[in-house]
């Protein structure tokens, strides 16, 4: 994912952090200079010394609510009391049902069947197989090929490593699943440089998915996923009419069309989902983050009702999907996302950043100009600032920016050379001046 500068001096890893081995970072580097989080609440994180750091990027896109949520934390502490933990196959508790029917409630229209898993990645792996297994048990077990997008986040799976496009999470992992092909990225900063939402060149791309059809015949082809809005490889938006153009392209073909919606869904372009946002209704969408704020490991699979319906055909003793997680619909997520589906809907968060977007926009765009910046993007309450990279140390620059950020009290990502932000969903206007003031003021004094 990142590629941490190789300029910042890796002194001595501090012996106490040697045991843990951490997830898509620079160990050495970071066990030399830590960066710790203690304490969260509202829109900041405080460090162990307890200085606030303004959290703009919802942790990892996911505490849409915002930190230290009581309603959650009680609604988690009362469901450990009551029961912890039970099956659920072949049995059954109440919690997993009501907070589904929440879930199909809210969720696109004719979507509204929801299977549970625990995180993004096995979110995405059941989407995939979901949809291999539908088309043979419609009789059209030919159809097995997958198409992803380069520049494509899916999480860690095999199953989504595979249909992703970002090189360093596929090139150590061996030959993946065959039968995959990828669409070209949308990322074109030639065409749509400082764009303002969604850029206007570019809907041509999804004829990719055309040629692709006719390349291997359309009734090999399972399902093509794609983010709405592509978070990891560094906010790539879709122009304007792509997403309706993919959709046109699978329903000529009888592809099914899966958005993964781990950073879209639950408000973060100002509807409940970008399926709602983008008017295109996909056949499968995948979900976690946001689902129960972070605060408990959660993922959720909305499908088209014909799907699961397809599946209901067999004998009725006999299993449907072969397919589930010991801590699928765990009763402690389930306590948890449906206090968050309850803050969501008191504090109507899930539309709040259709009305925060044009604030964001024009604090976005006021970077343009700044030292090193050749793009940026937004939509809703996400942005990407693009740097242009140091000669021969591609990522080092953003790195920096993260690094000095930090220090001066904001939290902000970086991928390659580019800052992601997606702040909680409760931001008001002063903490986005004192966020974007902050990466003005960083970017003026790295090199
Ligand atoms: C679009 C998308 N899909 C899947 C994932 C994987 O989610 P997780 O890290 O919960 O497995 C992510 C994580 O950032 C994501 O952005």
């Amino acid at each position: 994912m990142s590629t941490p500068s190789e300029h910042v001096p890796v002194t001595a890893v501090r012996p106490e952090m040697l045991p843990f081995w951490m997830p898509f970072t620079a160990n050495r580097q970071f066990k030399a200079n830590p960066r710790l989080l203690a304490r969260a609440e509202g829109m900041h994180y405080f460090t162990p010394e307890g200085r606030p750091v303004l959290d703009g990027t919802a942790g990892l896109w996911c505490v849409n609510a915002g930190h230290g949520r009581e309603q959650i934390s009680n609604a988690v502490a009362a469901q450990i009391r009551e029961m912890e933990y039970a099956p659920l196959f072949n049995m059954g508790h109440p919690i997993a049902f009501q907070f589904a029917e929440r879930l199909a409630a809210m969720a696109p229209e004719g979507l509204n069947r929801v299977f549970f898993t625990n995180s993004g990645s096995e979110s995405v792996d059941t989407a995939l197989k979901i949809a291999i297994a539908y088309h043979r048990v419609k009789g059209e077990g030919a159809r097995q090929r997958l198409i992803g997008r380069e520049k494509g986040y899916h999480g860690v799976g095999f199953g989504g490593i595979s249909v992703g496009g970002m090189v360093n999470n596929r090139k150590f992992f061996g030959a993946l699943l065959p039968g995959v092909d990828h669409l070209r990225h949308t990322l074109d900063i030639e065409h749509n440089a400082f764009s303002r939402g969604l850029p206007q060149w570019g809907a041509h791309l999804a004829d990719d998915l055309q040629r692709i059809a006719e390349l291997h015949d359309p009734s090999t082809i399972a399902a093509v996923i794609v983010e709405p809005v592509a978070g990891s490889a560094g906010v790539i938006l879709p122009p304007v009419g792509y997403l309706k153009k993919l959709r046109e392209i699978c329903d000529r073909h009888g592809i099914l069309l899966i958005f993964d919606e781990v950073i879209t869904g639950f408000g973060r372009l100002g509807e409940p989902f970008a399926a709602d946002f983008f008017g295109v209704k996909p056949d499968i969408i995948t979900a976690a983050k946001g689902l129960t704020n972070g605060s408990i490991p959660m993922g959720a699979v909305f499908v088209r009702n014909e799907i699961y319906d397809a599946f209901m055909t067999g004998p009725e003793h006999a299993i449907e999907l072969f397919h589930g997680y010991t801590y699928s619909g765990h009763p402690v997520a389930c306590a948890a996302g449906l206090a968050v589906l309850d803050i969501y809907e008191q504090e109507d968060l899930l539309t709040r950043a259709k009305e925060m977007s044009d604030y964001w926009e024009d604090a976005v765009h006021s970077l343009r100009g700044m030292p090193h910046v050749i793009d940026v993007r937004n939509l809703g309450l996400v942005a990407g600032i693009e740097l242009a990279s140091r000669d021969g140390a591609p990522g080092a620059r953003a790195f920096d920016a993260h690094i000095k950020c930090f220090e001066k009290g904001a939290l902000v990502r970086f991928t390659g050379d580019i800052i992601a932000l997606s702040p909680p969903l409760i931001i008001e206007k002063q903490h986005i001046d004192e966020l974007f003031g902050t990466i003005g003021e960083v970017l003026k004094t790295i090199d």
